[in-house]
């Protein structure tokens, strides 16, 4: 019956686990399927604890109608591992697939003698498809187009972030196995591999979403996956302002700093939106220039014409063929860039870039890790102690005002929005301190009931350091947006 994809019979069937992991890249497949169906286990806030009798009695059917689809799953999966040839489905289209495995189901359920509606039976289905080709029970999640972070703690517990704010799901991994089998089916694709010797990895999704994973022992209470979503249509400027992240005003004067070229720092916390304001910032680029773009994992969108994208890569199982970010930088110092553009730097790379920075490549940006402009200094400091270079504290105070024009604060607040916080100029040193001046904050005013918080953007009343040089650039910002509002 199942002519095509049915496995040969000579040979012995594989168990539960194996066969999926030898489909290899064929895995992580998340930005070509089809939109969601209704699904069962849609992602959504955990349910409330039931109320009246009646709302318990709703409450245990449902909970039970769902171990039940859990252990069909489970059983149908395994039959559909016994019986597809995996080689074949690596050819097959996704329609051929997916009325394959709803033959080879209603033959199982026959069996099986269990009665589903045609509702549940489309669940199923899609589930099923999602395990055998996807990634199980994150595929719902990967495709729901309203959740920017997924985070497993361990198999029972699946968060997503959804405009700022985390939720619990109701999704859940069958158990730890299960989980531990879509992460080696994600890091495998990737030509890497967590064990107990290795129990961590980074890695990038067929979708582009990036993906980090910490299996026990290291991880105590199992498994732990990270994965930021990718978006294809990334948030511009306009949206920004839209949103509320930062004004008109702050754009006029962001535009005039990226296109004159000051060389710019997006600092924040995680999450806090820096990659985003980046990719924004750089739509001030001039489409005429070379810009290079270094990342671990690429998220950046440029639109410009002429861009060169690099990733940096982690060594292979062997330990060998590591590409770190500082090996990138350096080597694009040598491939005639207008601007490099880091997406975020962490360690040694800081050196290279600050030199790039002072060195001709005006106009290059990059982020950083830290909570304010001021501690986004402290960081450069110690990220260049880090790097093992001797300098002294003055030396590399002026290496940092030299070639740091502008650090821009993206900060999420406690009501899940994502604001930039603070803009602030460098503008030398003074004796053995770094001298800086704001020009743009946002004023929290106080709390709404519902948790949201009231504030505002206001300019400090200083005028940037860099007015001269925008008028001369042709980027003649009106006096007015310096000044605040009392
Ligand atoms: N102003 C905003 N309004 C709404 N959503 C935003 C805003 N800025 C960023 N986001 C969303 O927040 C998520 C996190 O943003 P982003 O990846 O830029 O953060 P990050 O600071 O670079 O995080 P990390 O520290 O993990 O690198 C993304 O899904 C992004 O689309
Ligand atoms: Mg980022």
């Amino acid at each position: 019956m199942f002519s095509r994809f049915k496995k040969p019979e000579a040979g012995p069937a594989p168990s539960g686990m194996k066969p999926v992991q030898s489909s290899g890249p064929v895995a992580p497949v998340a930005a070509s399927t089809p939109k969601p169906q209704a699904s069962m286990s849609r992602p959504m806030p955990a349910a409330p604890p039931p109320k009246t009798p009646a709302e318990a009695m709703a409450f245990d059917k449902e909970k039970k109608k769902k171990e039940k689809m859990q252990e069909l799953k489970v059983e149908l999966h395994k039959r559909l591992l016994d019986n597809l040839n995996l080689a074949a489905l690596e050819k097959a289209s996704e329609s051929s697939l997916k009325s394959e495995i709803a033959s080879i189901t209603a033959e199982a359920l026959d069996e099986m003698s269990v009665a589903l509606n045609a509702q549940d039976r489309g669940v199923l289905h899609q589930e099923l498809y999602d395990e055998v080709m996807g990634l199980g029970p994150l595929e719902a999640l990967l495709k729901d187009e309203t959740v920017n972070d997924i985070l497993v703690n361990g198999p029972r517990r699946i968060f997503v972030e959804r405009s700022g704010k985390l939720q619990l799901t109701d999704i859940t991994f069958k158990d730890e196995r299960h989980l531990l089998r879509i992460i080696d089916k994600i890091v495998s694709a990737v030509g890497r591999r967590v064990d107990e010797s290795n129990p961590y990895c980074d890695a990038r999704l067929a979708d582009g979403s990036r993906f980090n994973c910490m299996v026990p022992p290291v991880a105590v209470d199992g498994s732990l996956v990270s994965i930021r979503k990718f978006k294809k249509e990334k948030l511009g400027v306009p949206d920004l302002v839209r949103f509320g992240a930062f004004t008109e005003e702050m754009a006029a004067y962001l535009q005039a700093a990226v296109a004159t070229r000051l060389n710019v720092i997006v600092s924040g916390g995680t999450g806090s939106g820096k990659t985003t304001t980046l990719n924004a910032l750089s739509s001030f680029i001039d489409n005429t220039e070379r810009i290079l773009t270094i990342e671990d994992t690429a998220e950046l969108q440029l639109q410009q014409v002429h861009v060169g994208r690099m990733e940096s890569r982690p060594p292979n199982v062997e330990g060998k063929g590591a590409v770190t970010q500082r090996d990138c930088l350096r080597n694009a110092l040598r491939m005639r860039p207008d601007r490099i553009i880091v997406g975020e730097t962490r360690g040694e790379e800081v050196i290279d870039m600050l030199q790039a920075m002072n060195t001709g490549h005006d106009g290059s940006m990059t982020t950083i890790h830290a909570n304010s402009s001021r501690d986004a200094v402290s960081r450069l400091e110690n990220m260049i102690a880090m790097s093992g270079i001797e300098m002294p504290i003055k030396a590399m105070r002026s290496q940092i005002a030299s070639a740091v024009n502008l650090i821009v604060q993206a900060s999420r607040l406690q009501d899940g929005s994502r604001r930039m916080v603070s803009i602030t100029e460098v503008t030398g040193m003074e004796g053995e301190v770094i001298s800086m001046q704001e020009i743009f904050r946002y004023e929290r005013l106080g709390v709404e009931s519902s948790g949201k918080i009231i504030g505002r953007f206001n300019a400090t009343g200083i005028r940037s350091a860099y007015s001269d040089r925008f008028r001369q650039w042709g980027y003649d910002l009106p006096a007015a947006i310096y000044e605040p509002i009392v």
